[in-house]
């Protein structure tokens, strides 16, 4: 799908690793970086879902290659990176974007319950970047992290996703500052309500609980997957050559009115 926004080719020649990318947010931007010109690998848990995601890329004309493996394990994780590498090139661009959700209040979920959303959203977001540095550290490269507003705002139901992604801001910030003098960048997008995507399916089931959210968002609406792959072209291009270290809250001002899901307070205990 084209960028109603942006010029065409930003991305030629460039090389693309995108984690969580065969579905959601993720392919939305899989499919925008391969419409700019780069060439797309895409890393998703399920071989059928990463084909149908691979097949729509390159039935648009695009180049994408898919490789299913869990960003909780480190060397399935390398060994993806690697024949990305032996079969596009050195990689320029790498979106860490596989993340896992389930509502459930703090005294319903397991210790083990609270672990797997953190090692998939935090410790997946390091694994994929402590892996692709070897692979990307030149000067141009370019790192985007997708974290959520639960970052720096309580919700009730997710203090596994709030934790996580609390954590993912700050290692961006980190690593950012780290890797600053090897030219590489890292920044992170923060969306809040998305439409059309597995988080809000299981966040806003009822059209009630979508409507008081949508009441919410100053801008009276929820996002598009376009505006955040936009976002996401535009960091990774050389118009955001100075940009490091920021997280790019994109969420029609909700996180500025105070209102929380309120109206899944009553689930929350
Ligand atoms: N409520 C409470 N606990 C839950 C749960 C729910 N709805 N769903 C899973 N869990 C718990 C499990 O009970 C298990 O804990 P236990 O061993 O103490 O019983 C733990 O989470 C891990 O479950 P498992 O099924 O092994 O998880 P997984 O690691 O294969 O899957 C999840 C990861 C749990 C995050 C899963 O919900 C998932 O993959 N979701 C799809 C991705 C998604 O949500 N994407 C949108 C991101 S915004």
């Amino acid at each position: 799908m084209t960028s109603p926004v942006f010029r065409d080719n930003l991305l030629r020649g460039k090389v693309a690793f995108v984690t969580g990318g065969s579905s959601g947010i993720c392919l939305r931007i899989a499919e925008r970086f391969a419409t700019q010109g780069a060439k797309v690998a895409i890393l998703g848990r399920t071989q059928e879902k990463l084909d149908r995601a691979t097949a729509g890329i390159r039935e648009a004309g695009g180049v994408a290659i898919g490789f299913a493996a869990d960003v909780r394990d480190y060397a399935a994780l390398s060994g993806a990176l690697q024949k990305a590498r032996e079969t596009y090139g050195e990689i320029d661009i790498l979106l860490c974007g596989a993340a896992g959700n389930f509502p459930a209040p703090a005294l319903g979920m397991s210790a083990n319950g609270f672990k797997a959303v953190i090692d998939i959203d935090l410790l997946g977001t390091f694994n994929t970047c402590r892996a692709a540095y070897e692979h990307l550290r030149k000067p141009g490269a370019s790192v985007v992290a997708i974290s959520a507003t639960h970052a720096f705002r309580p919700i009730p139901l997710q203090a596994h996703v709030c934790a996580g992604k609390a954590g993912v801001d700050i290692l961006i910030k980190t690593l950012a500052v780290e890797w600053g003098s090897a030219g590489v960048r890292l920044n992170v997008i923060s969306p809040g309500p998305v439409d059309q995507t597995e988080g809000m399916r299981r966040l806003a089931p009822t059209e009630d609980i979508r409507a008081r959210l949508t009441r919410s968002i100053p801008l009276q609406r929820f996002a598009s997957k376009d505006e955040i792959a936009d976002l996401a072209l535009f960091l990774c291009s050389a118009g955001a050559a100075y940009i490091t270290g920021a997280v790019f809250v994109c969420d029609g001002g909700q996180s500025l009115t105070g209102s929380s899901f309120a109206s899944v307070m009553d689930r929350a205990t």
